[in-house]
C-alpha cells in the first residue's frame, strides 16, 4: 500500500511560487480528478489546446526546461516511497555528501510522451522502464518505486507538461526519471535518503545527423562495461567515463563510439547511447544480453516486431570481423529510434552499409513509429494511454 504523507493544505502553503492543477494533486489515497480549470497561472501555460512557444522546427536533443517535476522520496526508515508532488521544474537541493555526488549511488530512466495525429497522448512500454529501474535499484542498493508509482509519476509529469509534448510528427516529449541517493554519507555505504523525480524536455533528433546514417568508431582503448559489473543497468555511473571517447570520436567526425567486450576486445558490445544490430540476408543479429549491455526498451521492442516480419533475429554474441561483414548495421534507442548506421571505422579500416530507402532498418523503423503513432493496432499491450 502506497504511503501517502503528503498534506494539499501544508504543500500549497509551502508552494506560494507554485500553482498546480487540482486535478494532479491526491490526497490521502484520494484522487482529486477534476476538470475545472485549476489556478488562473496553470491554465494560462496549460491549456490543452495550447503548445508552448518554441520553433518545433528547430529542437533538438537538448534541454528544454519545462513547467513542472514531479519528485517523491524516502529513507531509510521508511518503507517505500511516499505519494509524490508536482513541483514547479527547477533546482534541487543536495547536501554536498550526498550519495549520489560522493559514490555515485544513482540511476536514471529515458522515455517519450508522443503526441498523435489525433490529440492522444501516449507512452511507449512504461512497465518496461519501470522494471529496469527496479533492476538497477537492486543492484545498486536503493530502495525503487513500484511498478505502478513508476507509472503514475511518469504519466502525472507528462500531462503537467502538455504544452511541451510537440505537434504530431515533430518529435516528442523525453520524461527522465531518476533515482537518487540523496541522504547524506561520508563513509562508503548506501545513502540513508532517496529521492525519485521526473522531469521532461520537448525533444527530436539525437544525433546532429537528423535521420541520416551514423557513422561509427570502433573504440580501441576505453571499455564501456566489465564482467560483474553495472554495463546492464541504467546507473549514472557508467556514462560519465564514456564522455572521454565520445568526445574523441566527435571530434574525429564519427557520430558515436561502438564498444567491444572488456576481455577479448572481439565481440560487439554497443553504442554509448544506443543497442547494435547487424543484417545479412534475412538474418538479424543483436548481441546477446549477458550483464554488460544496456537490455534495451526499443531492442526487445525491434527483436519482435522483426521476428513478426518474418526475419530470423539472433541474440548473441557478434564478432566485429563479422559486423564489418554485414549488409547492413542499425543502432536502436529511446532516443534514436531505429538509426541506420552508414559506415563504421575499425582501426584504419572503413566499412560502407546499405541505408537506402529499402532498408530493413527503415522497415523496422516504419512498423515501429506506426505502433506509437497509432497508425497499426498496438496488438501487444505497449501503448499507455493518457488522454
Ligand atoms: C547505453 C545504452 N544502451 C542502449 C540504450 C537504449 O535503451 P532503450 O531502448 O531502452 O532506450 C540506451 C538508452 O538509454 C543506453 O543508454
Amino acid at each position: 500500500m502506497m504511503k501517502t504523507s503528503f498534506s494539499l493544505r501544508k504543500f500549497i502553503q509551502s508552494s506560494s511560487n507554485i500553482s498546480l492543477p487540482l486535478k494532479f494533486l491526491k490526497l490521502e489515497s484520494q484522487h482529486f480528478y477534476t476538470s475545472q480549470a485549476a489556478s488562473p497561472a496553470y491554465s494560462q501555460v496549460c491549456s490543452d489546446d495550447d503548445y508552448a512557444d518554441i520553433d518545433w522546427d528547430t529542437i533538438g536533443f537538448g534541454l528544454t526546461p519545462t513547467d513542472y517535476m514531479y519528485v517523491t522520496k524516502t529513507s531509510q526508515q521508511d518503507d517505500g516511497f511516499t505519494e509524490g508532488q508536482l513541483k514547479r521544474y527547477g533546482n534541487i537541493e543536495l547536501s554536498p555528501s550526498a550519495g549520489v555526488l560522493n559514490y555515485g549511488q544513482g540511476l536514471f530512466e529515458g522515455m517519450k510522451a508522443i503526441r498523435r495525429e489525433d490529440g492522444q497522448i501516449v507512452l511507449f512500454r512504461p512497465d518496461e522502464n519501470a522494471l529496469r529501474m527496479k533492476v538497477g535499484a537492486e543492484r545498486m542498493c536503493m530502495p525503487s518505486p513500484t511498478t505502478t508509482q513508476f507509472i503514475d509519476a511518469v504519466k502525472q509529469t507528462t500531462l503537467a507538461n502538455k504544452r511541451w509534448i510537440p505537434p504530431p510528427g515533430k518529435g516528442s516529449l523525453y520524461m527522465r526519471p531518476m533515482l537518487l541517493g540523496t541522504g547524506p554519507i561520508l563513509g562508503l555505504g548506501p545513502a540513508p535518503e532517496y529521492m525519485f523525480l521526473v522531469y521532461a524536455s520537448p525533444v527530436r533528433n539525437y544525433f546532429k545527423e537528423g535521420s541520416a546514417p551514423l557513422s561509427l568508431n570502433v573504440e580501441q582503448e576505453f571499455d564501456r562495461a566489465s564482467r560483474g559489473g553495472t554495463g546492464g543497468i541504467k546507473t549514472i555511473s557508467n556514462y560519465g567515463p564514456a564522455l572521454r571517447p565520445l568526445v574523441r570520436a566527435k571530434s574525429k567526425g564519427f557520430s558515436d563510439v561502438l564498444y567491444l567486450d572488456s576481455v577479448d576486445r572481439k565481440y560487439v558490445e554497443e553504442v554509448s547511447s544506443c543497442n547494435i544490430f547487424m543484417v545479412k540476408g534475412n538474418t538479424i543479429s543483436t548481441p546477446s544480453i549477458k550483464g554488460t549491455i544496456l537490455p534495451g526498451v526499443t531492442r526487445k521492442s525491434i527483436i519482435e516486431i522483426a521476428r513478426d516480419l518474418g526475419y530470423n533475429v539472433e541474440e548473441r554474441p557478434v564478432p566485429v570481423e563479422e559486423l564489418l561483414e554485414a549488409d547492413e548495421v542499425f543502432g536502436t534507442g529511446t532516443a534514436v529510434g531505429v538509426a541506420p548506421v552508414g559506415n563504421i571505422t575499425h582501426h584504419s579500416r572503413r566499412v560502407e552499409y546499405r541505408t537506402d530507402d529499402n532498408s530493413v532498418s527503415k522497415r523496422l523503423l516504419s512498423t515501429y513509429m506506426a505502433i506509437q503513432n497509432g497508425l497499426v493496432e498496438d496488438k501487444k499491450g505497449w501503448i499507455v494511454e493518457l488522454s
